[in-house]
């Protein structure tokens, strides 16, 4: 699939702005503050349904307007389709899929497929669990709408569970049926992890080989407490555990303690990776991630890419330019002198919340 038009109206920086894509590579060019993110950050909110960048719906809007609106007009089997975006002062929100009202996010997320790749997404290698656990979040809303709602209800059978916990009095029987729902939805969203971790595992060691002329193996683990646990046996873990939970006031197991491990040549690369070997890790993890939304939806993901390429050297960057060559991406840059013999791209100058091209 690829995105054909994107129409801005009071988001961010923008006031008024059309802008017709390329099915190849889209390069956004300019100066810091100009408004490049703000481009990849609304195609990211076609995909979603929400920011990346805030939980405030009502920051997207230009300073002193009323509302914001993203149009965007897509095409998929050689048929076109709409996507808007509209939330207002009263933070009245309204996503439309061709002119019809999305009720449910967990119906729409995946219509759009995405992979995005940030100076941020270097956590997903140096940073907390709960950013590589975003990581795989990611990817699994996008793939299975029963993901996002088991995980959207398990989430709040934990915070009923995290509230009850800080009581003084706790009726173990009440916490005991809420691990009963729990467990149900722990084995479910195990087991969509466990499959898509296998899967990013399968690609990355392809792609990291060939990053790496071969010198390079990378291997990640599924770091979770419930693998090949039923769910009577993961109820049962979780009752054996109500004791810690209680001592802490807080529930300890659960899939939010759920991470990856990622492996270079058998070192832990957040351990013991070289700022280099995280860039090409990280690289490969959203490559992957890529090729492993390709596989499973049949469908060809739209490539964000922002700000990165100050961050990889030079050989990274032809592999990045030759792997993309043939699918959409959005590019941001403050610089464009990578950009050599490139037949498929278009390129917009931003400055100041307005494009040329
Ligand atoms: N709600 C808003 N209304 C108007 N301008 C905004 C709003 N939010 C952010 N901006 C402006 O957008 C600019 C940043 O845009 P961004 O896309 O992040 O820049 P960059 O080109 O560096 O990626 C800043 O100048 C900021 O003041
Ligand atoms: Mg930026």
């Amino acid at each position: 699939m690829y995105i054909n038009k994107l129409e801005l109206e009071n988001f961010r920086n923008y006031e008024q702005q059309k802008v017709n894509l390329i099915n190849g590579i889209n390069l956004f060019l300019g100066d810091n503050a100009q408004g490049k993110t703000n481009i990849i950050e609304a195609i990211y909110i076609c995909s979603f349904g929400k920011s990346y960048r805030t939980l405030k719906d009502n920051e997207l809007i230009e300073f002193g307007k009323e509302y914001c609106r993203i149009n965007l007009e897509y095409v998929k089997n050689n048929n076109d389709f709409t996507t808007s975006f509209f939330i207002d002062n009263l933070n009245r929100k309204q996503i439309k899929n061709n002119e019809i009202k999305i009720k449910k996010i967990a119906d729409y997320v995946g219509e759009i497929p995405i992979v995005i790749f940030s100076p941020e997404s270097l956590d997903v290698v140096k940073g907390s669990p709960a950013k590589r656990r975003n990581f795989i979040d990611m990817i699994c809303c996008q793939l299975s709408k029963s993901y996002i709602i088991y995980h959207q209800e398990y989430m709040k059978c934990l915070k009923i569970k995290n509230s009850i916990l800080k009581e003084d009095y706790i009726d173990n029987n009440y916490v005991e049926v809420l691990h009963e729902k729990m467990s149900k939805y722990i084995k479910d969203i195990v087991d969509y992890r466990k499959k898509v971790i296998d899967l990013l595992n399968k690609y990355s060691i392809e792609i990291q080989k060939k990053l790496t002329d071969g010198k390079e193996e990378i291997n990640i683990i599924y770091n979770t407490d419930f693998l090949n646990m039923n769910e009577d046996e993961i109820k049962k873990y979780l009752d054996d555990h109500l004791y810690i939970d209680k001592l802490r006031k807080s529930a300890i197991k659960g899939i939010q303690r759920d991470d990856l491990e990622i492996y270079i040549n058998e070192k832990e690369v957040s351990k013991f990776g070289s700022q280099g070997q995280k860039r090409t890790a990280l690289l490969t993890l959203k490559l992957a991630n890529f090729e492993l939304l390709k596989e499973l939806k049949q469908e060809i993901p739209i490539l964000l890419l922002d700000d990165i390429m100050s961050e990889l050297d030079s050989k990274r960057i032809n592999f990045l330019l030759k792997y993309i060559e043939n699918y959409q991406s959005i590019i941001t840059t403050t610089e464009d002198t990578f950009v050599k013999d490139i037949s498929n791209i278009k390129i917009y100058k931003v400055s100041n919340g307005g494009l040329e091209n």
